[in-house]
């Protein structure tokens, strides 16, 4: 289904629609800077579901809700008790009949999915264990501000993760080229690739896989990496710093790509995945990609709150 009511991932939209709400969240970013804050969600309120910790998504969403004049309210699963105490079709069914759309950061995405079966309002996926859409668009805005997107190669290097797998879709969508470095066995799953193969097919995207850093970053116009140990794999990251060594974003590596833009989604790690040199230099556009989460997230949240009820 294209454009459905819920942001769930990337691939459910159209590149005209991925391409519309980007043209917003730009619009809504000038606003912002200009002092102005249209009060596009006055009366609304957004509900807000935590699994795992967050900065960025936490804060742009609240602060975003507020300055179209919403509300926000933060759920942690020791209040929900989704599960536990209630099932998650009560908890998507209770919620429906009080606010207005609901944003989750899950460990599984399946129970997102689930959620946004049984409501009856928008879901906007925060983060699951497999996308991370709204990250995503919040990139594409970043690569936009620099150079046409379309034209632009983008290397992702280090573990093939839900932070890749919404890039790798987005790419897919748009008719982006995307080179991914990792490691053959931390590659993206089999199926987000198979979807970004088909997706591929009718956009013209050329999204390739190696298991050379130097390969993917040569003379690439953004080079992206992040974490090495995913919130929830904590448990394997003596294991992970071993066996992704290789692909850590420093100054030897960038010699590759000598006028490469430095993305991250933050947090870093720093001196795993990346250096202080490169995370603080002046290549590193990091901050760049977390202030656009608030724009980005903006016009995600008025195209899906607004079109289930006007
Ligand atoms: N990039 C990102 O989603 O950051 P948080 O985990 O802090 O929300
Ligand atoms: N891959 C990271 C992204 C954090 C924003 C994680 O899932 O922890």
């Amino acid at each position: 289904m294209k454009n459905p009511m819920h942001f769930l991932s990337v691939a459910d939209w159209s590149a005209e629609a991925l391409l519309a709400l980007h043209d917003r969240a730009c619009e809504l970013k000038e606003l912002f800077r200009r002092g102005e804050r249209p009060q596009t969600l006055r009366g609304r309120t957004l509900a807000m579901y935590f699994e795992k910790p967050s900065l960025r998504t936490r804060v742009t969403f609240e602060a975003g809700v507020t300055q179209l004049g919403g509300h926000a309210i933060v759920l942690g699963p020791e209040q929900v008790g989704i599960g536990t105490r209630e099932s998650a079709r009560d908890v998507a069914r209770n919620l429906s009949r009080w606010v207005d759309g609901v944003m989750a950061r899950t460990f599984s995405h399946e129970l997102l999915e689930e959620l946004a079966r049984e409501a009856s309002i928008p879901v906007i996926n925060g983060l699951t264990d497999r996308l991370h859409p709204c990250q995503a668009m919040a990139d594409l805005q970043t690569i936009a501000e620099r150079m046409d997107p379309r034209e632009a190669v983008v290397a992702y290097v280090g573990d093939g993760n839900n932070v890749v797998h919404s890039l790798a879709l987005l790419a897919a969508v748009l008719g982006m080229q995307l080179r991914i470095g990792t490691p053959e066995s931390h590659r993206p799953d089999v199926a987000v690739m198979e979807q970004v193969k088909a997706l591929s097919k009718a956009s013209g995207a050329k999204v390739t896989m190696t298991d050379d850093p130097f390969e993917a970053v040569r003379d690439a116009h953004f080079v992206y990496t992040d974490t090495w140990t995913s919130m929830g794999q904590e448990a394997e990251a003596a294991e992970r710093r071993k066996i992704f060594a290789p692909y850590q974003v420093n100054d030897a590596l960038l010699e590759a790509a000598p006028a490469a833009f430095v993305m991250h989604c933050l947090p870093a790690h720093r001196g795993e995945e990346i250096t202080d040199a490169v995370l603080d230099g002046d290549r590193a556009i990091v901050y760049d990609q977390a202030e656009n989460r608030l724009h980005a997230q903006k016009a995600i949240l008025e195209r899906t709150l607004l079109t289930a009820r006007p």
